[in-house]
């Protein structure tokens, strides 16, 4: 199987996605959506950001390489009653399923970053886009010390070295290889532009719960435990995230968890 899907299709992301609803209406909330507007929410998962969208009134496709997420996503949204939200399986570098300038906009929220070949990436999501459109990406910042990207460099330290070749999705939070990407895909620079943004973790468990989540059914964290048990190094392992989703709480209430991380917002507009 692509190793891309097997990653992502690995554990089950919706226990993680249940500590990102809230942020994902905050962030659809400034996405200018108004009622009609078509969407493609790329790397949809299972509809954080997608159903927020169809709420106020979109025309959403969710598209998502992994089969059980998808699945998820159509179950969520028949759950709201939500017949303008639909889902199919998807690869972001290869989206041939999709006509040319079909979509006012186009959201990718943690999602098509993890993708191999980030310019046919960049190049599919900008074919896709109607002129006028936008395309709009969240992406986490490599270095930030924040949660996510501190979780993806320990886990990464603990793992074997990616094969020859191997894009980092990471360099998707970097300004000058987006630009790169997106130029490279007929769009000028001067339309192309970042913010810094915060998306929280909210979890109704003490931060150690949450790790157990991310250690059970997030593809990235599960592949590097199963490295470090090889290694024999799997309590270090668990010692160093456990003291990062501590040190990251800002819960004053010990029962939960909160926990913001930061990420690069980026529009690109056709
Ligand atoms: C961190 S999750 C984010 C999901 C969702 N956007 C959210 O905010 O909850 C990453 C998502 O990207 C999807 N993904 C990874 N590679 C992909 C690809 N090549 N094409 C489409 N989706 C992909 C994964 O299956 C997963 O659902």
């Amino acid at each position: 199987m692509n190793p891309n899907k097997a990653l992502w299709q690995k554990g089950d992301f919706t226990r993680i996605a249940e500590s990102m609803r809230e942020s994902g209406e905050a962030l659809v909330d400034k996405l200018g959506i108004t009622r009609g507007m078509k969407v493609l929410d790329l790397g949809c998962g299972d509809g954080t950001t997608a159903l927020p969208e169809a709420k106020r009134g979109a025309e959403v496709l969710g598209v998502d390489i992994a089969s059980n997420l998808v699945e998820a996503g159509k179950r969520r949204a028949k759950e709201e009653g939500l017949n303008n939200c639909r889902f199919q399986e998807g690869d972001a570098t290869d989206l041939n399923q999709l006509e040319n300038r079909t979509f006012d906009l186009v959201v990718s929220i943690f999602g098509a970053m993890f993708a191999p070949k980030p310019f046919d990436v960049a190049k599919e999501m900008v074919r896709v886009t109607r002129a006028g459109g936008r395309v709009v990406m969240g992406n986490w910042i490599p270095n930030d010390p924040t949660l996510v990207a501190q979780i993806l460099k320990i886990s990464s330290s603990y793992s074997p070295p990616p094969p020859e070749g191997f894009i980092s999705p990471m360099t998707w939070g970097v300004e000058g290889h987006v630009i790169e990407r997106f130029t490279g895909a007929g769009v000028p620079k001067e339309k192309i532009t970042f913010e810094r943004d915060t998306f929280t973790f909210n979890f109704p468990k003490p931060p150690q719960e949450l790790l157990a989540a991310f250690r059970k059914y997030y593809g990235p964290t599960m592949n590097a435990f199963e490295a470090a048990e090889k290694s024999g190094r799997a309590e270090d392992l668990q010692r160093e995230l456990e003291d990062l989703f501590t040190a990251q709480n800002k819960s004053t209430n010990p029962a939960i968890t909160s926990i913001p991380a930061t990420f690069l917002r980026i529009t690109v507009h056709r």
